[in-house]
């Protein structure tokens, strides 16, 4: 099947951010962010090193759409990442009888939290997808135990329809009409 589209655009810019493509500057800011206990204490725990740069390698010849760096736009020192992708049929959680809905998801540096940085991206995102996509469902996905993404859920205008069983962990099913996101 051919793949659903995702946002077409490969740098967006918001007052405080640059969404852009992975270079190879970013590398020790992106083998934190993967490896991170506390980042990655709801996504299943610390990736080991040798498989995130792995991934990197391929990230930075091969631009992936929908998948964005978020970068401090002053300095361009990489603050985390945003992926705008498909939903895939085969994992559960869904709002549509064919899956494949947008996905919203997100991963800060530790140092980054507590900023408003993942909000003024994921908004910035949804925006501009809103913009170029037909309407239709977005997704979140996050385990219920996640408060802050919990919090940035229902900020964005999630609405949480559903809580369903992934990965041994309750997980929070939130969903929008991308066209809620034109602004
Ligand atoms: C989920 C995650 C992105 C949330 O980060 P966050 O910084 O709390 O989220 P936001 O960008 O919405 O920022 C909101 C916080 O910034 C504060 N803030 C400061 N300046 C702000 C500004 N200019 N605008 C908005 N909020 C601001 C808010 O008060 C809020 O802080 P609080 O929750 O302590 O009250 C982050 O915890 C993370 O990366 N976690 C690990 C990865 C993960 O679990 N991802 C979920 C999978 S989809």
């Amino acid at each position: 099947m051919t793949a659903l589209p995702t946002l077409s655009v490969t740098e967006l810019t918001t007052e405080r951010l640059l969404l852009r493509p992975v270079s190879a500057a970013d590398r020790e800011g992106l083998v934190e962010l993967f490896t991170d206990p506390e980042v990655r204490a709801y996504l299943g725990g610390p990736r080991p090193r040798a498989a995130v740069e792995q991934m990197l390698d391929h990230l930075e010849t091969a631009h992936v759409p929908g998948s964005y760096v978020i970068a401090d736009r002053d300095t361009n020192e990489v603050l985390g990442g945003l992926w705008l992708n498909r939903r895939s049929p085969d994992v559960p959680g869904h709002v549509t009888d064919d899956g494949n809905e947008l996905e919203l998801s997100y991963a800060l540096r530790r140092n980054a939290w507590g900023k408003g940085v993942a909000f003024e991206a994921a908004t910035a995102i949804l925006r501009a997808a809103a913009h170029e996509l037909p309407d239709q469902s977005v997704i979140v996905v996050t385990q219920t135990a996640n408060t802050r993404s919990m919090k940035l859920v229902e900020r964005l205008g999630f609405r949480v329809v559903e809580t369903f069983e992934q990965f041994d962990a309750e997980q929070a099913l939130g969903t929008a009409t991308l066209f809620s996101f034109r602004g």
